[in-house]
């Protein structure tokens, strides 16, 4: 929306991105009327199967015979392109406003954006970066572990690793505007000056880790599970792997909201990843 922190928000890195020589391209949905449901209606000709229609199915197909509707394939063409790709919102009940979990499920269909066989470290946009610049409605207290709404790192866990490292994107730490209405128009000049200047060394930051797929048994058989060696040798660390591999421990800190730095490496996390070059 033109008037709104998100659209200063977008703008700043518009400006700043193509002053460091970048070529910008925006998507701006409500503007585009993007259409958000994913349907039979984004497939052009046939289905396999009209009776029972399988959206993951008939867009698999219909993506490699080249019979995605057109506003799918022209931004899938933007991503094939995208060294980054920023996804600019305002949190709509802790994920994505409609439209943008459409772009989401429209876009990124299997065979495009993964496969089975490429997912996580192994994906298809293993080369890509990704990340999410927000704004809240809610004080940064109210994310706390202890806040009313629980653990922003959890929060973001289904959307960054469900999503972004789930197709291979590299995901950079999170831009969060906490609370852009409920701030003094100083304090929003400030949260937008401070995204300016982290967007001079953006594209030079170390992305969030997350566990590596090897440490998982990769097979149908196996259940995809994490391998009964590593399994072993994590039960002497006090944390979890990660947010969503906590194994019933307590958090890496701050696992979806920084970069693990070289102390953290040689800490709990990394151990498990070291572990795979034994097996
Ligand atoms: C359906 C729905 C679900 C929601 N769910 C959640 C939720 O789960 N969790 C949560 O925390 N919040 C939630 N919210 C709140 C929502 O996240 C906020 O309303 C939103 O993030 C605010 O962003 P905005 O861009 O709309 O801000 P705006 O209201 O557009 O902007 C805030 C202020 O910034 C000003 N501004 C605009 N441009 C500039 C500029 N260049 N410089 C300085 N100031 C500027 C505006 O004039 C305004 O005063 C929800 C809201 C809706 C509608
Ligand atoms: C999650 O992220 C926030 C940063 O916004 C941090 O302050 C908080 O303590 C984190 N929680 C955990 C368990 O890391
Ligand atoms: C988050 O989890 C990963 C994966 O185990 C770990 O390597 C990393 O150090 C953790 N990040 C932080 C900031 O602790």
């Amino acid at each position: 929306i033109p008037a709104s922190f998100n659209a200063a928000a977008r703008d700043v890195a518009l400006q700043e991105l193509k002053l460091q020589g970048y070529e910008v391209v925006v998507s701006d949905l409500y503007a585009m009327n993007f259409k958000a449901s994913a349907t039979r209606d984004d497939i052009i000709g046939d289905v396999r199967n009209s009776e029972h229609f399988q959206y993951g199915e008939e867009t698999l197909h219909a993506g490699m015979e080249g019979r995605l509707s057109e506003d799918i394939v022209a931004e899938q063409r933007k991503v094939t392109e995208a060294e980054l790709i920023i996804f600019q919102f305002p949190l709509y009940w802790f994920s994505f406003p409609a439209v943008m979990k459409g772009w989401i499920d429209r876009v990124l269909s299997q065979g495009f954006a993964f496969s089975l066989e490429k997912m996580y470290d192994n994906g298809i946009f293993k080369d890509k970066k990704a990340m999410l610049s927000f704004t809240t409605g809610a004080a940064p207290t109210m994310f706390q572990p202890d806040g009313i709404n629980g653990d922003i790192n959890v929060t973001l866990w289904p959307l960054q690793n469900g999503i972004l490292h789930f197709c291979g994107f590299q995901v950079l730490a999170p831009q969060i505007f906490w609370s852009p209405a409920h701030s003094p128009p100083a304090a929003r000049a400030a949260m937008l000056e401070g995204w300016r200047t982290r967007l001079k060394g953006l594209l030079a930051e170390n992305p969030l880790t997350f566990a590596r797929c090897e440490l998982f048994d990769l097979s149908f058989q196996g259940g995809f599970l994490l391998r009964p060696e590593v399994k072993e040798e994590l039960a002497t660390q006090p944390l979890g792997i990660s947010t969503g591999h906590h194994l019933g421990k307590p958090l890496p800190p701050d696992n979806q909201t920084r970069a693990a730095t070289a102390e953290d490496e040689r800490g709990n996390g990394k151990k498990a990843c070291g572990s795979i070059h034994t097996v």
